[in-house]
Order: C-alpha cells, then sequence, then structure tokens
C-alpha cells in the first residue's frame, strides 16, 4: 500500500453562465493553471487532522472540532473537507483516519472555485491512498455532500470542471461537453480583494427569482442563446465576438445584483484599456472579475485593473483535471 499521496485538481473560471446554471440553463468553464494540492497520509483510526495553507489546522474526532491553529474559525473552513474526506473512506468502507495537509495557488472565496477542488482532490487522493480510483460519478456525488455544506444548491459546475479540466460545456440536465476553441483565450482575472460565500450570493438570487419570476424567465432565455452562441464562436476562433457576449452576459448577471462597485471599476477599466470583453465570474459579490484580451492589450489591461485596485493574475487555460502523484518513501 501506498504511504503519501498527494492529489491536485485545477481552479477555474466561468466564462459565460453562472448562477443561470443553478437554473438548469448551460454554462461555458475553463479550467486554469492554478492549482490546489491535498496530500494525505493514513491517521490513528477516527480521527482526521487537517491542516492548511490558509493558516488553520485541528482535528475532528467523530465530528467534535478541537482547533490547533487558527482558533475555531478554522472549523467551518476545515469541516467540508473533513465531510468529504470522511464520505469518501465511509463509501469505501475503510477503517482508518486521515492525516490531510492542503496547499493551494488559488485564493480562496474569490469566485476561482478553490473549495472544489480542494473537495476533488481530497475524495481522490484518500481514495487512492487505499488502493482505489474514483470514477467521475463516485467523485462528483462525494464531493457534493461537501459542496452542499457550503451552499445548499449547487449546479456542478464547479465539481465537474475541477475533475475534467479544459474547457468544457455544462448544465444539470446534460452533464459536460469538451468544447474545442480554435483561439488560444487569453485571459486576465482582476481580483476585488472581497471575500464572498457563494452560499449567500446563491440565496440572494434565489430571493430575486422568487420576487420577479418573469424577469428571471427572460433573463434565463437570454443566457441559454449566449451559451449556445459562445460554443460556436469558440470554435470558430473570434474572439471579439466572444468579448461582446462576455459584456452582454455581465449585463444580465447585473440585472440579478451579483455585481458590485469593486467589481464594476476593474470591469470598467479593463474595457477601457481595451479588454474585447468583460465579467465578473463565480458568484460575483466580490472575488473575481475577468478580461478576454489580445497579445497587445494585454500589459495595459493588467495595469489598468491594478491602477483601479484590483490584484491582476494571468490565466491560461489547464488541460489537466484532477491528477495523483505517489510518493516513494524518500520524497
Ligand atoms: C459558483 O462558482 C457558480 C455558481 O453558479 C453556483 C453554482 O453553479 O453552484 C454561482
Amino acid at each position: 500500500m501506498v504511504r503519501r499521496v498527494t492529489a491536485s485538481a485545477p481552479g477555474k473560471v466561468i466564462l459565460f453562465g453562472e448562477h443561470f446554471v443553478v437554473y438548469g440553463k448551460p454554462s461555458i468553464v475553463m479550467a486554469v493553471d492554478r492549482r490546489v494540492y491535498v496530500t494525505v497520509e493514513e491517521y490513528r483510526s477516527k480521527e482526521v487532522f487537517i491542516e492548511s495553507d490558509l493558516g488553520y489546522a485541528g482535528l475532528f474526532t467523530n465530528d467534535a472540532y478541537k482547533p490547533l491553529i487558527g482558533g475555531l474559525d478554522g472549523e467551518h473552513i476545515l469541516k467540508p473537507i473533513y465531510i468529504v474526506a470522511t464520505e469518501t473512506l465511509k463509501y469505501l468502507s475503510i477503517n482508518s483516519g486521515l492525516k490531510i495537509s492542503i496547499s493551494s495557488e488559488i485564493p480562496i472565496a474569490s469566485g476561482l472555485g478553490s473549495s472544489a477542488s480542494t473537495f476533488i482532490a481530497t475524495a481522490t487522493a484518500a481514495a487512492y491512498l487505499f488502493g482505489y480510483s474514483l470514477n467521475y460519478g463516485e467523485l462528483f456525488n462525494l464531493s457534493l455532500i461537501a459542496e452542499e455544506y457550503v451552499h445548499g444548491t449547487p449546479s456542478g459546475v464547479d465539481q465537474t470542471i475541477a475533475i475534467h479540466g479544459g474547457l468544457i460545456k455544462y448544465s444539470r440536465s446534460s452533464g459536460l461537453e469538451k468544447i474545442k476553441s480554435s483561439a488560444d483565450l487569453p485571459l486576465i482575472i482582476g481580483n476585488t480583494g472581497i471575500l464572498r460565500s457563494t452560499g449567500e450570493m446563491v440565496a440572494k438570487v434565489r430571493r430575486f427569482t422568487e420576487k420577479n419570476p418573469n424577469i428571471m424567465e427572460t433573463l434565463l432565455h437570454n443566457i441559454e442563446r449566449i451559451v449556445d452562441e459562445a460554443k460556436i464562436l469558440l470554435m470558430k476562433g473570434d474572439m471579439e465576438g466572444l468579448g461582446f457576449l462576455m459584456d452582454r452576459n455581465q449585463e444580465l448577471l447585473r440585472i440579478i445584483d451579483v455585481s458590485n462597485k469593486k467589481l464594476e471599476e476593474l470591469i470598467l477599466a479593463a474595457k477601457r484599456a481595451g479588454a474585447l470583453g468583460a465579467k465578473l465570474t463565480g458568484a460575483g459579490g466580490g472575488g473575481c472579475m475577468i478580461a478576454l484580451v489580445t497579445d497587445k492589450v494585454r500589459n495595459n489591461v493588467a495595469k489598468a485593473i491594478e491602477d483601479a485596485g484590483g490584484k491582476s493574475l494571468p490565466a491560461n487555460i489547464s488541460i489537466d483535471g484532477v491528477k495523483v502523484k505517489i510518493h516513494n518513501s524518500h520524497s
């Protein structure tokens, strides 16, 4: 049996369709070349020790949390990881504890999918440690339990891209469809630095929908057309057309009130500096925006985002979804 396993999974940016995907509409999402790494080792039975480079460490013994670093705040950050780890062990009928160490290149609570990537990497590494390789459906279901803990009604898009990587169209009913883009899709991510909870943003949209069912129906119709058109433009490599559609998508996100002042400032700055299109990505309310750029304007857009008070991160597509590294006894 292997003694120590690391699994990693990519972060993501939603190019089109966040929030509306929760209501069954399609979305287009791209894995990015920043990953979460989760290393697991066997631990005392019934105990799960978790440490994270976010500055938290703690021990779960039969659901009770004992903080070791970072105080009780760590509990709600580490709890869903504990959930996915214990569900995975239960599913595989394994009676061992686990030591889990997490390090992330993806900023948390910013719309780039750090939670789902952590859950997928945790389930993958835990299973692998005991000689199992989980398939897509198993990984999806095990991580869904943790996603539901974080926010009640996840669409599944975050887990799906963390498992598969690449560029995909995803909807709840049809699952995933890989897209082959003819363009490179150079993006600049702009991080507002404002942390927010996906669950709260999804609940906010739920309230909007209950209050404005007819408006939501029109928006859902529009996003479907945008996503269908975007898929065609991706395959053609029509960057200008894609930029135009990103701007149209942002208009819909404004109507459901998930944008905010800082996101709008970064979006405006990026557009003024020559971005082909710009929109928030993920749940909104803070977190990140993305700008589609050409080589010519790439540096100007990054600078404009920084000047407007954001942190700019270049992002490229990651073809790799979740993957495993087994440590030999010396590493
Ligand atoms: C979060 O990355 C994407 C949302 O659409 C929520 C979801 O799809 O579960 C806001």
